[in-house]
């Protein structure tokens, strides 16, 4: 297999570099384009972040942390030391000008330089972004090259703040210059959705309103919140999970194909679906929270924050008028899944009793699509046949890589098909605010359920309004 490079000299920034995110999923990213051999020969890595530490120190705490999240399999100490040469670090505020000025001065100490890209990546509370967009904006003539912003979710915190946000970032930069983050636009079988229903007029035929029952999507987790507790209490699992990563997954699946595969083509049509999401009334909602939430240090004893939240939505449009949609996340469930069903529609001669089929696509822990077809009629208890292709949504050989890789690699390549329009970000708050404001004014009950188990027992309320059963995880 060829791999794409890139041929362009770069410094990737990352603001934050001391937190979370950059040493759990940023610098495996890097190690592991390091390792396919992705970059050119003129790059550098710039953290940067509030912590006083020298580049030896960074280095070390670069290198501790690839070794400690990535596959044993894959660790390489001489490509791992040799990406470290290219490793720095910038210590200064996130709002003060002569840090980024003497920041500037770094970034021109090599001539190549002032040619580069030079891609901020925010990892960083979204508290911080508004101080570090103004201050880049003041450096960009005098580092030269091209500044490009890659901007972490959440973009906002409902409809009008992300509007305020960009329309601030929108004063200093271009909307070429962003990308505009969801990571699981960065995972491999979510990457896969488009290209399989382009490609594969078999499972585009399928996806069509008329011939489909519902669908169901559902991100099960294990975990609970304990680490991002703070996080988590201000914005719960509706707008940590469904905002973004769910409704990308509805819309990759249900979007009109467009005839062309530009990003344009395909983020109109996402648009289209998003705003298009109905949700009748407080009927259509269940939400959870787990038993011990309540104990965890940072969260209120009157707190409504759902760590579980089911919904059954349309998507407004002829085709798709009278499909509910289901959409379930949790928290400190029974184990960790992320699957979606498309059950369809039974021939009205066949018996009833029969199981519907269904095309399955499973997330986590395999990535794999399943079709599910009845045989065996003929005998006392019919049988199931499956057709299975786990190669289907996965990455193959040296392709692989993880979500956070996938998109730098294609935020360097100025591939812009995995990155999300603030069009996008609109619809899916506005619907999530509907969502939220129809939970505060009609007071939605908040269930309890015990960890470990599958959620609240209310959730299949939700499908029996349409005589439907949410699909168990058990069965794939
Ligand atoms: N962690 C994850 O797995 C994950 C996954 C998806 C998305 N995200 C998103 O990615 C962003 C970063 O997440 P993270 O978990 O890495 O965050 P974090 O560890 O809390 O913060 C990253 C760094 O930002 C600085 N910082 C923290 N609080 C700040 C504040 N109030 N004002 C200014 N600077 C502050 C700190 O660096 P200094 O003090 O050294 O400057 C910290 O090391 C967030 O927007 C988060 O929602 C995170």
């Amino acid at each position: 297999m060829i791999l794409e490079k890139i041929k362009t000299p770069f410094n990737f920034i990352i603001f934050g570099a001391s937190g979370d995110l950059a040493k759990l999923k940023i610098f495996p990213s890097i190690y592991e384009l390091a390792l396919q051999k992705r970059f050119p020969k003129q790059y550098r890595i710039y953290g940067y972040a509030r912590t006083p530490m020298s580049n030896k120190q960074f280095r070390a705490h670069f290198k501790r942390n690839v070794k400690a999240n990535v596959d044993k399999l894959i660790y390489n100490e001489v490509i791992l030391n040799e990406l470290l040469d290219h490793v720095f670090y910038q210590q200064g505020q996130y709002d003060q000008k002569k840090d980024f000025e003497a920041f500037s001065q770094k970034l021109r100490e090599e001539k190549w330089s002032q040619k580069a890209t030079h891609l901020a990546f925010f990892a960083i509370p979204p508290i911080a972004f508004k101080p570090i967009v103004k201050h880049l904006a003041g450096i960009q003539k005098e580092i030269g090259g091209d500044l490009k912003l890659m901007l972490e979710k959440p973009f906002g915190n409902d409809l009008k703040s992300a509007k305020a946000l960009f329309k601030f970032v929108r004063t200093y930069f271009e909307k070429e210059d962003l990308f505009l983050i969801d990571h699981y636009l960065g995972k491999a079988a979510v990457r896969s959705i488009f290209p399989l229903r382009y490609n594969n007029a078999i499972l585009n035929l399928l996806l069509k309103g008329e011939v489909i029952s519902n669908i169901q999507i559902t991100a099960m987790e294990k975990a609970g919140v304990d680490e991002r507790i703070g996080f988590f209490e201000e914005v719960g699992i509706i707008k940590d999970m469904v905002q973004s990563h769910l409704l990308q997954i509805l819309a990759l699946l249900t979007m009109s194909l467009p005839v062309h595969q530009a990003p344009h083509s395909i983020q109109r049509e996402k648009v289209d679906v998003i705003a298009s999401l109905r949700l009748d009334n407080q009927k259509d909602i269940v939400l959870g929270q787990y038993k011990s939430y309540k104990a965890q240090k940072g969260v209120k004893k009157s707190s409504r924050t759902p760590t579980f939240a089911a919904m059954r939505c349309f998507i407004d449009s002829s085709e798709w008028y009278d499909v509910p949609i289901y959409i379930r996340a949790g928290k400190k469930l029974s184990h960790k899944h992320t699957y979606v069903v498309v059950e369809f529609k039974k021939p009205p001669y066949i018996d009833k009793n029969l199981e519907s089929n269904k095309l399955i696509i499973e997330l986590y822990p395999k990535e794999k699509i399943q079709i599910k077809l009845i045989n065996d009629i003929g005998k006392e208890v019919p049988q199931y046949s499956e057709l299975i292709s786990e190669e289907s949504l996965a990455c193959h050989g040296d392709d692989c890589l993880p979500p956070y890789a996938s998109l730098i690699l294609d935020a360097l390549l100025e591939r812009r098909n995995s990155f999300l329009t603030i069009d996008e970000i609109l619809a899916s708050w506005h619907f999530i605010d509907e969502v939220n404001t129809c939970i505060k004014k009609k007071k939605v009950q908040m269930n309890q359920y015990k960890k470990d188990s599958e959620g609240p027992l209310q959730q299949s309320q939700l499908t029996e309004m349409d005589h439907n059963t949410w699909y168990d995880a058990k069965h794939l």
